[in-house]
């Protein structure tokens, strides 16, 4: 049985990508830095930001889902300055060409990148270096799909976590629909054995939600009580934020059904 390799398998998306490959009967290979004590996939030890090992992961591999990211916004849950001026390429974009290079040499039959709803009017650094990364898959020879999602709902938990020291919340008007991982995931492993190639609808939650909302549902879902500041935002500069309703494919779980499952997981990040 051939491999399906999975970059980014340790993280949030990758680890319910992985359970959901692993379930559906796949032989499933993880390219990371470093391997996690799973007995059900193969390890291969590899880095794309340097190139170490990504050739040697392709052996014996039909398919690469590509869910790994460098965005230290994600990584530490809020902004920093930086971050409005620049972002790491090396991951999403020199890891990204290294990948879909080593795939060609190895005859890959479908490359499937997951990128971000939205990137086209986004104006972060992170979303430029996730456009970047897209368009070296459209310019690939290989066989690719490219899967948009909408922000996770891990991340929004992050931020708001963030606020929590502060008694008054300032959050931006706008609305959005996050989504959950375990949705993502489902979808991604249909798009990877489906037969289809090329844009994919991209996927985002069942609710459009405005901040606000998102805001007050997590401080009930956490026994916060915290006044709220909707910031005025005009509609360029919510997108430029990312802060769309996508189109296409709706997940199943809800914004509270993930908060009060995390909150009795005890695995909100
Ligand atoms: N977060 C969101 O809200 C969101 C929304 C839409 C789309 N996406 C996209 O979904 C995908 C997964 O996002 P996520 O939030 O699940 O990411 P995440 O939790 O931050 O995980 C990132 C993954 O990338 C791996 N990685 C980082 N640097 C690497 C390197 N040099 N070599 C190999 N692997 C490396 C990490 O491995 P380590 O364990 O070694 O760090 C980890 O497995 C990304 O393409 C992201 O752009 C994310």
């Amino acid at each position: 049985m051939s491999a399906v390799l999975v970059t980014g398998g340790t993280g949030h998306l990758g680890r319910d990508l992985v359970d959901r490959l692993v379930q559906a009967g796949h032989k499933v290979r993880v390219l990371a830095r470093t391997p996690q004590p799973r007995a059900d996939v193969e390890w291969a030890v590899g880095d794309l930001a340097t190139g170490a090992g990504v050739h040697a992961a392709m052996d014996g591999v039909s398919i690469v889902i590509n869910a790994a990211t460098h965005s230290p916004i994600a990584r530490r849950g809020g902004f920093r300055p930086i971050d409005f001026f620049r972002s790491p390429p090396a991951v999403d974009v020199d890891g990204t060409a290294r990948l879909l290079a080593a795939a060609h040499d190895a005859g890959v039959q479908h490359f499937l990148h997951v990128s971000i709803v939205g990137l086209d009017d986004a104006t972060l650094p992170y979303a430029r270096v996730k456009l970047a990364g897209e368009q070296l898959v459209r310019q690939s020879p290989l066989r690719w799909s490219i899967v948009r999602a909408m922000p996770f709902y891990y991340l929004l938990e992050n931020f708001l976590a963030r606020l929590s020291w502060l008694p008054v919340w300032p959050v931006p008007k706008a609305s959005f629909n996050p989504v959950d991982t375990t949705d993502v995931a489902g979808y991604l492993a249909a798009c990877a054995f489906d037969g289809n190639a090329g844009d994919r609808a991209e996927i985002g939650g069942p609710e459009d939600l405005s901040f606000v909302m998102l805001a007050r549902e997590y401080q009930a879902a956490r026994g916060l009580r915290r006044a709220i500041l909707p910031l005025p935002l005009s509609e360029k500069s919510a997108r430029g934020m990312g802060f769309v309703v996508s189109q296409g494919v709706r997940g199943g779980r809800s914004w509270m059904d993930w908060l009060s499952r995390c909150r009795d997981d005890g695995e909100a990040s």
